[in-house]
């Protein structure tokens, strides 16, 4: 089973009247088994309509169940980074509100045939989507040190990327990598120092898996394709785990929220500044109570937006988006309030 985080302040988040609302759609991009989904439906009116997205065969399992019993329910089997191009095919240009609870479900986690946990041996896959797609055993096979060093760097924030991507190298020279145990294990050895209370796996795991299901690069696609097609009043709700992901959220928000910054200094008119298209409603954490009852929850932060009636510039969601501004090498401090702690060891 997945416990959903945050879930009473995201739905509330999606300023749903308490009476339902009329003809608006819905969407969940990260339906999972439809936690925050059935929560959001239970206050919708019958002629709304909710869009669930999901990579995952067995979330779209659950989703496709979910819409047998409810007809307001359409399943869409694609990462939200198609976000775009799905509801066009759908027919819909307009949607209420969009939410998003990144990584991964527990049921992903507790399954060791899905190979996202080191605490559970299993093969080495980490695909959300099983059907298509690399699995990491694939790519620990092939991939260069230089290239696994900057993805462990990267997405793991992990300061000893280089000797991990060596170890790894050295070890496929015997054989083949293909369980996470044994991958568990070369990152183990390799890494000289633990962080307190996390495995020394944590950081490569989450890196691998960020990689392998382009994480970081669907998020950004879709948070455009939000703004484009939220209504003037709709909100945008999103959960991240980890400070990469909730980097880009915030950076997205306050760019959106403050897009004539660059001219601030210019002795411009108010009515000739950029406005906003975006309003930042704040930002949520799980309180001690909901942390304790799931741990899962420890790392999440929710961040809220509401489309204003400003037009977008002829670019689209996309003028919103800077290049990613990831480390490649040591550790940054984190702009999080509390010490980012990787989504995979919250779910472990
Ligand atoms: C944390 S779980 C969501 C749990 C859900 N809110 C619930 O209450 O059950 C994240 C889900 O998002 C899916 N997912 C992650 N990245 C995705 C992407 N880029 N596109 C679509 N689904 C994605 C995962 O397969 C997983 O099922």
């Amino acid at each position: 089973m997945h416990r959903p985080v945050l879930l009473e302040p995201t739905i509330d988040a999606l300023a749903v009247p308490a009476d339902g609302v009329g003809a608006g759609v819905w969407v969940d991009a990260t339906f999972g088994r439809g936690g925050h989904s059935g929560a959001l439906l239970a206050r919708l009116g019958p002629e709304a309509r909710l869009v669930v997205f999901d990579k995952d065969p067995q979330a779209i399992e659950a989703a496709r169940a979910l819409a047998e019993r409810d007809a307001r329910v359409t399943v869409v089997h694609a990462g939200f980074g198609a976000l775009a191009e799905e509801l066009s095919r759908l027919g819909i240009d307009r949607i209420a509100g969009l939410m998003m609870d990144l990584g991964i479900s527990s049921p992903q986690i507790d399954d060791a045939e899905r190979g996202f946990s080191f605490m559970r041996d299993g093969p080495l896959d980490m695909r959300m989507d099983t059907t298509r797609g690399e699995t990491a055993a694939q790519w620990l096979a092939h991939a260069s040190v230089d290239e696994m060093r900057e993805v462990i760097a990267r997405y793991g924030e992990e300061r000893f990327a280089f000797q991990i991507a060596k170890a790894i190298a050295v070890s496929r020279e015997k054989r083949p990598i293909t369980t996470t145990g044994e991958l568990a294990d070369i990152v183990a050895g390799a890494v000289r120092t633990r962080e307190k209370g996390q495995h020394p796996a944590t950081r490569t795991f989450q890196a691998i898996r960020i990689h392998l299901n382009q994480e970081l690069e669907e998020l950004p696609r879709a948070l455009a394709a939000a703004l484009e097609f939220l209504v003037p009043g709709g909100r945008l709700a999103v959960i991240s785990f980890h400070s990469l992901e909730d980097r880009i959220v915030k950076q997205f928000i306050a760019a959106a929220s403050r897009p004539g910054a660059e001219t601030a200094r210019l002795p411009l008119r108010e009515s000739e500044r950029p406005q906003p298209v975006l309003v930042s409603v704040g930002r949520v954490l799980p309180s001690e109570e909901e942390i304790q009852q799931n741990p899962r929850a420890r790392s999440a932060v929710l961040r809220v937006a509401e489309r204003t009636h400003v037009a977008l510039p002829a670019e689209g969601g996309k003028a919103f988006l800077k290049a990613p501004d990831v480390p490649s090498g040591r550790r940054r401090a984190s702009t999080r309030t509390r010490t980012p702690r990787a989504h995979f060891l919250a779910c472990a």
